[in-house]
C-alpha cells in the first residue's frame, strides 16, 4: 500500500519533541494546509511525516475526503454514544486520511482491535492544538492533555460488543481482506462513532460466513 503522508501546521518550538515521541521523520516543506476553522493566525510552521505502510484496513470509500481546508462541518445531529472527548474520526481518518491501523494496530493480528493508548494521541497533539485566533489550544485537545498530565486513562465508552460466549478474532477478517467498513461502516465520515451493524447478533455473523462459504461450525465461535 501507498505510504500515507499527512502534512500539519504546528508549534516550531515542539516539532522535534513530537516527531520524536510519534517517531516520525520530518520533512520541512511548504505547508499544503489552507484555511481551517479555529487555527490561530500565524501557525504558518508545517510539519508533515510518512505514517506507516499498513497492510489491510484500508478505505472502501474516499468520498467526502478533505485533505487539509476547513473541517468537515457537523451534521445537525451527530449519531453514536457522547465519548469524554469529541474525537472526530471523520477529522483524523477522513480529512487527514490516517490509516486504520495507525491507531488499531492490533486489529490485523490479535482477536481485539485495541482502541490507541494516549501516547499515540500525544505523538501529534504535544505539537498541535487547533488553537483558535487567541492562541488557546482548542478544549477537546486540552482535555485530552489534560487526561495525559494526569496520567488517568481515557474512559471511551465502548460501542461494539458481543456476548462473552462468542468470540471473534479480528485478524482472520482483516487478514482475509474484508475492509473495516465492510463491517464497522464508513467510519472515516463520522464525527462520532456508531454502531453501523448490530454486530451482536449470530445472523449477521452466520450469513456472511454462508455466503462466502466460510465455517459454520459452532465450536468457531463458541468455545
Ligand atoms: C487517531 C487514531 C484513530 C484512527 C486513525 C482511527 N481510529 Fe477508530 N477509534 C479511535 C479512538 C480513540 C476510539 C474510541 C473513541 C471513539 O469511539 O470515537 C475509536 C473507536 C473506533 C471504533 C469503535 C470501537 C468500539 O468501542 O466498538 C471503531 C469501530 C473504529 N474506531 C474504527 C476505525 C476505523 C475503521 C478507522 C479507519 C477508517 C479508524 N477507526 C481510525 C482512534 C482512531
Ligand atoms: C498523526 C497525527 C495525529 C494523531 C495521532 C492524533 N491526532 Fe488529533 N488531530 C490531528 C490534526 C492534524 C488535527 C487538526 C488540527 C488542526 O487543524 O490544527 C487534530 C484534531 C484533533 C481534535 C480537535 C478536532 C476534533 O477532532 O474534534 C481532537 C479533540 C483530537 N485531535 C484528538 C485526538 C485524540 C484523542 C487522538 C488519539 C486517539 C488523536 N487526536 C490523535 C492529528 C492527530
Ligand atoms: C467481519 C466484521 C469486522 C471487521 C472486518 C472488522 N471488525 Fe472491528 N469489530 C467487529 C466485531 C464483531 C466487534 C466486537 C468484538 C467483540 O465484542 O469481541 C468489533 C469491535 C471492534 C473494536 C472495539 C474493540 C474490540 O476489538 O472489541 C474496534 C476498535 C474495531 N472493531 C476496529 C476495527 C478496525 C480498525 C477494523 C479494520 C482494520 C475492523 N474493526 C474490522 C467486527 C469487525
Ligand atoms: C462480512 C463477512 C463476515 C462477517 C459479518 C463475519 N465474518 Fe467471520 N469470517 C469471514 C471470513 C471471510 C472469514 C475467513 C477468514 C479466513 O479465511 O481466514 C471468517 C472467519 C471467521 C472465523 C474463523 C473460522 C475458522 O476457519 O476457524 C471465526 C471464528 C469467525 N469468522 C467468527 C465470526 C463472528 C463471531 C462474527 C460475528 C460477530 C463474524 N465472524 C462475522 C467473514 C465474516
Ligand atoms: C460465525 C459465528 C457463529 C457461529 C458459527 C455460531 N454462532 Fe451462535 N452466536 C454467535 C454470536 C456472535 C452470538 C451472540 C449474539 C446473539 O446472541 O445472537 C451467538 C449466540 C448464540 C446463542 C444464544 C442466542 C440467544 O438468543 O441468546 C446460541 C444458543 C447459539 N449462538 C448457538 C449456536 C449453535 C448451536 C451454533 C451451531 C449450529 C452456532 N451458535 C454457531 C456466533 C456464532
Amino acid at each position: 500500500m501507498k505510504r500515507s503522508t499527512i502534512v500539519i501546521a504546528g508549534g516550531a518550538c515542539l516539532l522535534v519533541l513530537g516527531a520524536a515521541f510519534a517517531g516520525v521523520s520530518l520533512a520541512g516543506g511548504q505547508g499544503t494546509a489552507g484555511a481551517r476553522s479555529g487555527a490561530a493566525a500565524g501557525t504558518d510552521s508545517t510539519w508533515s511525516f510518512p505514517l506507516p505502510a499498513l497492510r489491510g484496513g484500508g478505505y472502501s470509500s474516499l468520498t467526502g475526503v478533505r485533505p487539509g481546508g476547513a473541517w468537515p462541518t457537523l451534521p445537525r445531529r451527530v449519531l453514536g454514544p457522547v465519548q469524554p472527548i469529541f474525537y472526530r474520526h471523520d477529522i483524523h481518518a477522513g480529512q487527514y486520511r490516517m490509516p486504520c491501523l495507525y491507531c488499531h494496530n492490533n486489529a490485523g493480528n490479535s482477536w481485539t482491535a485495541n482502541i490507541p493508548t494516549e501516547s499515540t494521541c500525544m505523538g501529534c497533539h504535544l505539537v498541535t492544538s487547533a488553537p483558535d485566533t487567541a492562541g488557546n489550544p482548542n478544549p477537546e485537545i486540552q482535555k485530552l492533555r489534560d487526561f495525559y498530565s494526569k496520567g488517568e486513562n481515557i474512559p471511551w465508552v465502548r460501542i461494539n460488543k458481543i456476548a462473552e460466549h462468542a468470540h471473534f478474532p479480528h485478524m482472520r477478517h482483516v487478514n482475509a481482506g474484508l475492509t473495516c467498513q465492510s463491517c464497522h461502516g464508513n467510519i472515516q465520515q463520522m464525527p462520532r462513532v456508531f454502531p453501523a451493524n448490530d454486530v451482536n447478533r449470530m445472523g449477521w455473523c452466520t450469513d456472511c460466513h454462508m455466503r462466502r462459504g466460510i465455517t459454520r461450525d459452532c465450536t468457531a465461535c463458541h468455545f
